[in-house]
């Protein structure tokens, strides 16, 4: 049997939308740029990949959970440094009003968009942040902004959080999130879109500590993605020098994947110093200090801070499990989606093998039992094979076929999504055999 990996994105969106994972936003108007939805498998999968952000990030006692709005106090964003810096070089092009970022074009050549020559504006700073109104009186004062980061709500909450739950440094704050940043060429499908969730955590230390947590933090993260079913060969580190740091960022480094449109980030951990906590300091008014009663001294802490997006982990978990078997052999291929069964939308299907009642009655019943324990798909439409192929594009670890034999043995079929085994197993111990099968 041969197999082969994804090889072109648009083979990813048309499954995304065929099967129910991701559609465009608005799509009956005409969707809206860069926008997208997801649908009843898509959420599924998103949840099971926060969850296991969660589970990893919070699940210890060093590290604690906030969920800050998304709308702050517009201060917040000037002492963060975003109004000022948080900006992309823009350049447009005179006929036919197209805009650039300018590191993305050749401006010696004509206008991509066009064809036009010499067409281009000169550069000027375009911020990324979304601005909106609020309250009913439309004027400046009202102006405030839809963050671009989950991380400025965890530096402003950072005493409450530490005196309420009595936290000593080292300690960390995790938030999972929607951010927006008015990207200027967003694109290749959920990669780089204007609206995206982020699982921030930011690990509070003591001055000169950092380097350490720093290194502690990349293994830790690094073998979370491989731990969701990423393969490693299929991943690398990406150091930022000097003239790449964001404007907070001492030292920084990303996580790659390799995506079929290249290698790009899925993941960033960043040293920010005292940089976030100082300014908010110098602009609140308020001490955001630390006292180390042990050692005597009161200091600002340091931040490493850990920052994956959501949708592009989701978007290299699925580039990552799309397989196509036997490719070219039109009886004998077949494309899986070959999940980690930890993230994999749905567990298991119950396929009666006829729509007959006295199937249906059965199927029925196990579908109650195991729908306790497992997202579970019914399906009785089509041929059995066809169903089967149904489940594999999905990813769906098992499938258990109640036939005739079923009302006389009281047992399945049970279906392996990966070697397409068939084991018979009783009905009474089913439970235990999907408990046995779907640990993590
Ligand atoms: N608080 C630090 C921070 O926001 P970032 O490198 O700008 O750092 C972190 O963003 C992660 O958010 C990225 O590694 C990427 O996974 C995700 N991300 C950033 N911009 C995105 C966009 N326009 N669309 C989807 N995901 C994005």
């Amino acid at each position: 049997m041969s197999e082969s990996n994804l090889k072109n994105m648009n083979d990813l969106v048309s499954l995304s939308k065929r099967r129910g994972f991701i559609f465009q936003s608005s799509e009956i108007y005409g969707g809206i740029g860069s926008c997208w939805d997801y649908g009843p498998l898509g959420v599924e999968l998103k949840n099971n990949i926060k969850e296991s952000w969660w589970k990893t990030m919070t699940y210890r006692d060093d590290i604690v959970g906030l969920d800050a709005s998304i709308l702050m106090h517009p201060s917040v964003w000037k002492a963060s440094g975003h109004v000022d810096e948080f900006t992309d070089p823009l350049i447009d092009c005179k006929k036919c009003k197209m805009r650039f970022r300018e590191d993305k074009v050749d401006t010696a050549k004509p206008c991509p968009n066009c064809g036009e020559r010499d067409s281009f504006t000169e550069s000027r700073e375009f911020n990324l942040m979304f601005k909106t109104k609020m309250g009913p009186v439309e004027d400046a004062s009202a102006d405030v902004y839809l963050r671009p980061e989950t991380a400025q709500g965890i530096f402003v909450n950072f005493l409450n959080v530490q005196s309420t739950m009595r936290k000593k440094i080292p300690f960390g704050i995790a938030q999972i999130g929607k951010v927006f940043r008015n990207e200027i060429t967003p694109g290749n499908f959920i990669f780089r879109t204007r609206e995206f969730e982020q699982m921030e955590m930011q690990f509070f230390v003591a001055p000169d500590t950092q380097k350490d947590f720093f290194e502690k933090w990349k293994e830790i993260r690094w073998n979370w993605h491989v731990g969701n079913g990423l393969r490693e060969s299929r991943m690398k580190w990406h150091d930022h020098p000097g003239t790449e740091l964001a404007h907070y960022a001492d030292i920084a480094v990303d996580v790659y994947y390799e995506f079929p449109i290249g290698w790009d980030e899925i993941e960033g951990i960043h040293s920010r110093t005292d940089f976030d906590l100082g300014r908010h300091q110098k602009f609140s008014g308020k001490k955001l200090e630390y006292v180390d009663q042990a050692a005597g001294k009161k200091y600002i802490p340091y931040v490493v801070e850990t920052s994956a997006g959501c949708d592009r982990s989701l978007l290299a978990l699925m580039c990552d499990a799309y397989r196509i078997e036997n490719e070219g052999d039109k009886k004998n291929e077949r494309v899986v989606m070959k999940f980690n069964y930890k993230i994999a939308p749905i567990k298991v299907a119950i396929l009666p093998l006829m729509k007959k009642p006295e199937l249906d009655n059965v199927a029925r019943k196990i579908l109650n039992d195991i729908q306790k324990n497992y997202k579970t798909e019914y399906d009785v439409a089509g041929s059995i094979g066809k169903r089967y192929r149904r489940q594999d594009e999905i990813g769906t670890p098992f499938c258990v076929t109640i036939d005739y034999d079923t009302l006389e043995d009281k047992s399945v079929t049970v279906r392996n999504r990966d070697t397409m085994e068939q084991e018979r197993i009783s009905i009474d111990r089913l439970d235990q055999y999907l408990k046995d099968k779907l640990q993590f």
